[in-house]
């Protein structure tokens, strides 16, 4: 893990972002837990999408399905028969792969070897003599490595990675060598028992995707809500994947939380919904502070098994660009499948006119999915603020860490200040505390020098800091320091609800 990352995950830890799950039994892998900073944050996030989805769309309503579902669902889906992952053990170690993974990273170990050597070649290239450069045969072989891998994580079956590893040096790298299983299949799906008799139990899943939920109440919502195609369902909650590489934080959890949005329309119109879409969940990163060069779109070679068009929406993390939100054109496939095994009819009838002057009828809808991962988009944002700037302090420089939050997302909107502990001062700040905490989340101290307190502020990303001073009590008003200039003004106190106000709404 780089060195960026690494400040990132201790600046979480630090400051009540996000703390290893049970810690104290040193942690469990890939399973975190949100501090009372993290909640804050993550809750922000999740309210902002929901509100965009919902309420600012006539035809999207939410819905909160069960995590448990029966387990034909999965059937269904195709979760039971392909949700898997290749995975290959080390008889050695004991450690656990992803084949896929491994092969990505030889993959990018081989381009930077090929960037180097290309690199010198155009620095000595003057002193080559005519004829043959050993230089050459290396970019030559290291090439055909390149393109051969690619190929494989094309193809993806078990018996391609078999074959990489025979043909390519994958596992010198620092992986151990020799000792290693063959290349298997592995489900992702957690899966326990319900019913208290052992005889009577029956395996049920930890759902590994929200959508299913959706998909299972199409009708119940379509009928109750007198919904009209092209209509969304939208939902935020827990999944689970027994993923096998746990790796970069809050990218990858074995628990975490999807936000999905599955759109029903008409068999079609699909590619005209997938480009709306896609257009404007860019722009919902974009108005949560994302810069649009930290942001790009990336197109699946492989297509998942019910999707027949399918785009990620990746973030420079700083681990490079990785997905943070998938959306899918998923074909009628899901309400077909759960139609075919339930027996009950999956369809919906449309008295909208079609171009011959008769009612469309009864089909099966498609079905257009966004689906982001809040954790991701926890990560990102978090990525995003996180800043250390040079700042001049009396005769020298220091660097100064702070989180550079859209104010719609900070955890705290406000911090009141006691000038000074005495005269006053306190009970007048705890006035102004107690009158504007139902509008925001804010916080009161009086403890410490008020630069430290600043500080305090500045790590978890306060957009504002109000002063209660000696002219506070003359005639009432306050400073308002903001966390990025670190400019303060005074202001009167009545003009603080409007003025916050404003800096926290969108
Ligand atoms: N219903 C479609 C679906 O689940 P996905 O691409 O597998 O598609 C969607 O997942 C999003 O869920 C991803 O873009 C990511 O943000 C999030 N996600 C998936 N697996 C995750 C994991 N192990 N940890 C954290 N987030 C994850």
């Amino acid at each position: 893990e780089n060195t960026q990352l690494k400040d990132i995950i201790s600046h979480a830890k630090e400051y009540g972002f996000v703390f290893p799950s049970s810690e104290i039994y040193d942690g469990l892998q890939a399973v975190y837990d949100y501090g009372q900073n993290g909640v804050e944050l993550k809750n922000n996030i999740k309210n902002l999408w929901w509100k965009c989805m919902t309420q600012l769309n006539q035809n999207v309503v939410g819905l909160d399905a069960a995590i448990f579902m029966h387990p034909d669902t999965w059937k269904a889906s195709g979760h039971v028969d392909s949700f898997n992952d290749p995975m290959i053990d080390n008889k050695d170690s004991k450690k656990r792969y992803r084949a896929d993974v491994l092969i990505e990273d030889k993959l990018d170990e081989l381009k930077a070897i090929l960037f180097e050597i290309k690199k010198k070649q155009d620095q000595i290239k003057d002193h080559i003599p005519d004829g043959p450069w050993t230089g050459e045969t290396a970019i030559e072989s290291i090439e055909k490595d390149i393109n051969f891998l690619e190929d494989t994580l094309k193809i993806g079956s078990p018996e391609a990675f078999n074959n990489a590893f025979k043909q390519v040096d994958i596992f010198e790298s620092g992986n151990g060598t020799a000792n290693w299983t063959q290349v298997r299949q592995f489900n992702l799906m957690f899966s326990t028992q319900t019913g208290s008799v052992a005889d009577e139990s029956t395996t049920i899943y930890l759902r590994p995707e929200t959508a299913q939920g959706i998909f299972v109440n199409f009708l119940n919502v379509q009928k109750t809500g007198r919904m009209k195609i092209p209509f969304g369902i939208a939902q935020i909650g827990k999944a689970f994947r027994n993923e096998i590489v746990a790796r970069q934080f809050t990218f990858r959890m074995r628990e975490f939380e999807q936000m999905e949005m599955q759109y029903f329309v008409r068999p079609g119109t699909e590619m005209e919904w997938y480009q709306k879409w896609k257009t404007i969940r860019m722009k919902w990163h974009q108005v949560m502070g994302i810069p649009t060069e930290k942001l790009r779109f990336h197109d699946h070679e492989k297509l998942a098994h019910y999707a027949n068009a399918a785009v990620d929406i990746e973030f420079e993390f700083p681990f490079g660009f990785k997905e943070v939100e998938g959306i899918h054109s998923r074909t009628d496939f899901d309400l077909t499948q759960h139609q075919a095994l339930s027996k009950k009819k999956q369809q919906y009838f449309d008295n909208d006119l079609n171009e011959e002057g008769k009612p469309y009828g009864n089909y099966v809808p498609y079905v257009i999915e966004t689906s982001a991962g809040a954790d991701r988009l926890f990560l990102m944002t978090l990525c995003n603020a996180f800043t250390e700037e040079e700042v001049t302090e009396g005769e020298g420089t220091k660097t100064r860490t702070y989180l550079k939050l859209h104010p719609t997302l900070a955890p705290v909107k406000a911090a009141v200040f006691p000038l000074v502990r005495k005269d006053g001062l306190p009970e007048k700040a705890l006035e102004i505390f107690d009158d504007l905490k139902f509008d925001f989340n804010l916080i009161y101290e009086e403890r410490d020098a008020i630069g430290k307190r600043y500080t305090r502020q500045d790590l978890i990303g306060t957009p504002f800091c109000i002063a209660v001073d000696y002219e506070t009590l003359e005639n009432n008003t306050v400073t308002v320091r903001d966390r990025d200039s670190r400019e303060q003004k005074r202001m009167p106190i009545n003009e603080l609800r409007t003025y916050i106000g404003e800096a926290v709404s969108l």
